[in-house]
């Protein structure tokens, strides 16, 4: 955790709040930092990491559902729960407001949890899927499934052709909706500020958005408590939470 002078902070936020309010053109990419203030565990934070805590090629992988299929399923579904009660926090909402006072921002999250659209988000990308929706794992058919199956020990199979049904999460190995990602890598090309929240910037495609629009010209703005590999081409890191930085950035702009 970085803490900066009283002075240095406010004087970093007031040309946050510029960059942001000249910008024509908003990204916005958002980690599991984001959802760290609603009681969602990030991966990759030291003590309270889920990949600190769990082997992610056992939870996270296709080799590890083929293993035990039951324990991930399990898994998956004990997080889901939790971000079912897990409420959006005022950095959700901070973001719901930036976008409503923008003409064009888009949202990219890596998240799979649904917090920004219930802050009131619109047209979130989620280039890492969604933990509240599901698939099966051989034919692809797309299932929502009712309570009674969520709190089965094993995962239900497929009506169509008898796989096994998995949350449409995106796995270690796995290859990202081509969608979400056409969409995401157009906005990064064509904006002019770049907001990078609560992200390690570890996980590729996902670090690369930043760099693209680097390289075309676009602002940089970083809010996470820590360093990351992106702070060096970040034009202003506000170093803190975004659940109160991003409310201090919405107030300053009126
Ligand atoms: P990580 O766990 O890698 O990083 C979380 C980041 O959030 C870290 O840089 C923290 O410093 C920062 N952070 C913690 N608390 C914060 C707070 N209150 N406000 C702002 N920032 C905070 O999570 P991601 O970067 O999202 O993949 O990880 C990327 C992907 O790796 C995930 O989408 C997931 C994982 O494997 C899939 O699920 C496919
Ligand atoms: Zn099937």
């Amino acid at each position: 955790m970085i803490q900066l002078e009283p002075h240095t902070m406010a004087k970093r936020l007031a040309i946050a709040t510029e960059l942001v309010r000249s910008a024509q053109r908003i990204v916005c990419l958002t980690g599991a930092g984001v959802s760290a203030e609603s009681g969602v565990a990030t991966f990759r934070d030291a003590q309270s990491g889920l990949w600190a805590r769990f082997d992610p090629a056992q939870l996270a992988s296709q080799a590890g559902f083929a293993a035990d299929p039951g324990l991930v399923w399990q898994w998956y579904m004990q997080r889901l729960q939790g971000v079912a009660h897990a409420a959006p926090n005022p950095g959700h909402v901070a973001l719901a407001h930036l976008q409503a006072r923008s003409a064009d921002f888009v949202l990219v999250t890596q998240n799979v949890d649904d917090l920004h659209e219930r802050a009131g988000s619109l047209k979130v990308i989620h280039l890492h899927g969604q933990i509240s929706q599901f698939h099966c794992n051989d034919c692809g058919l797309r299932y929502s499934l009712a309570e009674a199956d969520r709190s089965a020990v094993f995962p239900p199979t497929c009506g169509k052709c008898g796989g096994l049904i998995r949350p449409s999460v995106i796995w270690f190995g796995e290859a990202l909706p081509e969608s979400a990602l056409d969409a995401a890598w157009h906005a990064a090309g064509r904006c002019d500020l770049f907001l990078c929240i609560g992200t390690s910037g570890v996980v590729y495609p996902a670090a690369q958005l930043p760099q693209i629009a680097r390289r075309q010209g676009a602002r940089l703005i970083e809010i996470n408590p820590d360093e990351t590999p992106l702070s060096p081409t970040a034009e202003i890191h506000l170093p803190g939470p975004s659940g109160v930085i991003l409310p201090q950035l919405v107030a300053q702009l009126g």
